[in-house]
């Protein structure tokens, strides 16, 4: 069923079009310049030393945590209220995943407290995920770092250009992800980027992007080398210029894209603040945010109950989501469940509202009016 108002719509335009034919024209199509344009504006924007754009976040964060040194049977301590791939990538190092709890329905993010009282001498790395593109407390979270010499890696596929006192989120840990996933902020189809200030990690995630080859097939084509050594058991995780290049025209209207979200979110607490039952989640945040999604929680109801009411807002028109169904309820995740209580809290009650910067003032005053009747 098509919906009146979906949850999140593609921004794409003329210029997206016109990049994607010059790269098509250009008769060079793989990772080459394109990528190479696309890495540098995104580290100069986010001011990170180094950028290396991958084919999804997923691969990025596997990435991240082989370079800090995740090996089997290690621990690294994460969120349950993320998206599954956040966790998978520890699987996909055979270490173990231990769940934090979130802090509270007000502000859904891996709690410090929780985070110190589970690591243990095997914890190796702490993954934090900005939830919605809300900062979790980096200066906490780095300090038990220090204290535990423990690696961070941000999962901030919600989070470009989000800021925590002034620092662009994916720049204060180790390791910083991003995903260019078709419903995220900057949309590329499917892509992502590892950006880091360590250059140690950078040339060995250089490597193992693209089967731990010395040389890519671009420099060679340049004539820039005629020739390639393995010295590395890599992957093949790498982009091509075609996405590159619709990421190169996102990038650059990302920030006016974000003053407009930021706009929709003020007109949606605006309408949504009359409702009793509902809490805002980050309501009072002042810093800039991306605004991946916009998150509100139903107080006193069920998951059945919300389940309904999302079946009513869609019969409306309205497509709304869940972001997330928590982890460590998932059946492969069974042998490492945890109790967490707010996080078990927040997934039955949160519903996502549709939220992208071309939704109208009109719609958001449908979608709070539908929500309130049926509230
Ligand atoms: C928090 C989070 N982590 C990881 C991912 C995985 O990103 P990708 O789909 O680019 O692999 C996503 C994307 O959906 C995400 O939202």
């Amino acid at each position: 069923m098509p919906y009146k108002i979906p949850l999140f719509d593609l921004n794409f335009g003329q210029e997206e079009e016109e990049a994607v034919l010059d790269v098509i024209r250009s008769r060079w199509i793989s990772a080459g310049p394109k990528t190479q344009e696309f890495e540098n504006n995104f580290k100069n924007l986010l001011n990170s030393k180094h950028a290396l754009a991958v084919s999804n976040c997923t691969v990025a964060l596997h990435l991240a945590l082989k370079l800090v040194g995740v090996r089997e049977g290690d621990e690294v301590i994460c969120p349950s209220l993320t998206f599954v791939a956040t966790c998978n990538s520890i699987k996909y190092l055979n270490a173990i995943p231990v769940f934090a709890d979130i802090k509270s329905l007000e502000e859904p993010l891996i709690n410090e407290l929780e985070i110190e009282n589970k690591i243990t001498s095997k914890t190796k790395a702490i993954i934090v995920m900005h939830y919605a593109g809300f900062p979790c407390n980096m200066d906490k979270i780095m300090a038990l770092a220090r204290k535990y010499n423990i690696k961070v890696i941000e999962d901030a596929c919600h989070a470009p250009l989000s800021e925590y006192k002034g620092e662009k989120l994916g720049t204060i840990g180790d390791i910083g992800c991003f995903s260019f996933f078709s419903n995220k902020n900057i949309s590329t189809g499917e892509g992502g980027m590892l950006i880091t200030n360590n250059s140690e990690y950078f040339e060995k995630a250089k490597l193992l992007r693209s089967h731990g080859m010395t040389t890519m097939s671009f420099e060679r084509a340049k004539g820039h080398s005629t020739a390639y050594d393995v010295v590395d058991l890599g992957f093949n995780y790498r982009i091509d210029d075609i996405r590159s290049s619709i990421g190169v025209v996102q990038l650059r209207n990302l920030k006016k894209d974000l003053t407009q979200r930021k706009k929709v979110r003020s007109i949606y607490i605006k309408k949504l603040t009359s409702i009793k039952n509902i809490i805002i989640p980050f309501e009072h945040h002042d810093e800039l945010s991306s605004n991946y999604v916009f998150p509100i929680v139903i107080k006193n109801i069920n998951a059945e109950k919300r389940n309904n009411l999302r079946d009513l807002l869609a019969k409306k028109g309205i497509q709304t989501s869940v972001h997330y169904p928590a982890v460590h309820k998932f059946s492969i995740y069974k042998e490492f469940y945890s109790e967490l209580p707010f996080t078990d809290q927040y997934e039955q009650q949160m519903i996502t509202l549709p939220m992208y910067s071309r939704l109208k003032e009109s719609e958001i005053s449908y979608i709070a009016k539908e929500l309130k009747s049926l509230l």
